[in-house]
């Protein structure tokens, strides 16, 4: 099948090294099938001027082993935006805190070439347990601030109501999308608790198994464009002792889908060829023209052990589950990149 592009990866490195590197994330994303992803913004210090989205992206032209795009943060000036297009972030990423200015930004973005993509809660709601509707108040307020062209790309929708919500609306605003992540699809809050306790914890949270269902009936029917990780990878102890909120998702993602699943030209077209086209690389397609960016399968069974992931986070909820499909070999641009285990590096490209 096509190699993957995963449209939300949290790669971390400079000052939260511990949690995840550049290197060590991006290997993570090879030994998953991945060869191209979207990095988050929320790193410390945060991308939200055209001087660190420069830094970026020379730190990922120098360490990542997969092509990469960058998501950059709102700036605190306005006539920013454009420098920040210009240093290579291809889109703005708000988070619950920005949506007050959504509007502004929304327009900013798109004069400046800037994609958007959106954290949809409410930060008032989420204080306490983070109510589900907290998504669903948030996503209606965007939802009534954009145009009918605005290009809207809906990061982890974790609730039914507010799929639906968006998926009304799409009807009439084609450039409003919807990622999906394998936490809120194939996990429910109940079984993760019985698994890992308090280390449960993402942003959106995890529903209830009635949620999932629905949400892999939405999935099923075709109404999802993108499946991405929210790669958000923690120490354990940050874990444990801070909430820290997010699981590892790289190397199980694509396996995962598919033993659930077992719909590989869905898995192709929301893993593969619709990121792939978003970004606007000629990836995701087996077919002329397009980069030889491929995965190679087998039917092997194993078990997802955390211990021996590449990543550095090891804590997750899908721990000990059975897998009917395995990774064994990934190229990119016609080369072997990963197989059994080694990595090859090839110079990595921005994608903006
Ligand atoms: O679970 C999450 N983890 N949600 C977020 O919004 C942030 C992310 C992270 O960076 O750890
Ligand atoms: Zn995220």
């Amino acid at each position: 099948i096509p190699a993957a592009t995963d449209l939300h990866v949290h790669l971390r490195d400079w000052t939260q090294a511990e949690k995840e590197t550049v290197e060590s994330g991006t290997k993570s994303a090879l030994a998953g099938g991945v060869t191209t992803v979207a990095d988050m913004p929320n790193t410390v210090p945060k991308l939200e001027t055209a001087e660190l989205v420069a830094a970026r992206v020379q730190l990922l032209r120098d360490r990542s082993f997969v092509d990469f795009a960058i998501h950059a943060a709102p700036p605190v000036e306005p006539s920013e935006l454009k420098k920040i297009r210009r240093a290579g972030a291809f889109a703005l990423k708000l988070y619950p805190p920005d949506l007050p200015s959504f509007r502004r930004l929304l327009k900013g973005a798109s004069r400046a070439g800037l994609k958007m993509a959106v954290h949809a809660e409410d930060e008032k709601m989420l204080a306490g347990d983070r109510s589900p509707d907290a998504e669903l108040v948030a996503v209606r307020k965007v939802l009534g601030e954009v145009g009918p062209r605005s290009q809207v790309r809906f990061a982890h929708l974790s609730t039914s109501e507010a799929a639906h919500a968006v998926l009304a609306k799409k009807q009439s605003h084609p450039g409003l999308t919807i990622e999906v992540a394998p936490h809120h699809l194939f996990m429910d809050s109940r079984t993760s608790v019985a698994r890992i306790g308090e280390a449960s914890r993402v942003n959106p949270q995890l529903r209830s198994q009635a949620n999932s269902r629905v949400m892999r009936g939405l999935l099923k029917e075709g109404c999802f464009d993108f499946y991405a990780t929210d790669h958000a990878p923690h120490t354990l102890k940050d874990k444990l002792t801070k909430g820290a909120p997010g699981f590892p998702g790289l190397e199980l993602a694509l396996p995962l889908f598919l033993t659930r699943t077992e719909n590989v030209p869905l898995l192709c077209r929301m893993f593969c060829e619709a990121p792939a086209a978003y970004l606007g690389t000629k990836k995701g397609k087996i077919s002329p023209g397009y980069s030889a960016d491929l995965v190679v399968l087998s039917r092997r069974r194993w078990r997802i052990d955390p211990e021996k992931f590449v990543s550095k986070a090891r804590v997750t909820p899908f721990g000990g589950e059975e897998m009917r499909f395995a990774i064994d070999q990934v190229f990119m641009r016609g080369s072997t990149v990963y197989r059994e285990g080694r990595f090859v590096t090839q110079p990595a490209r921005l994608v903006r």
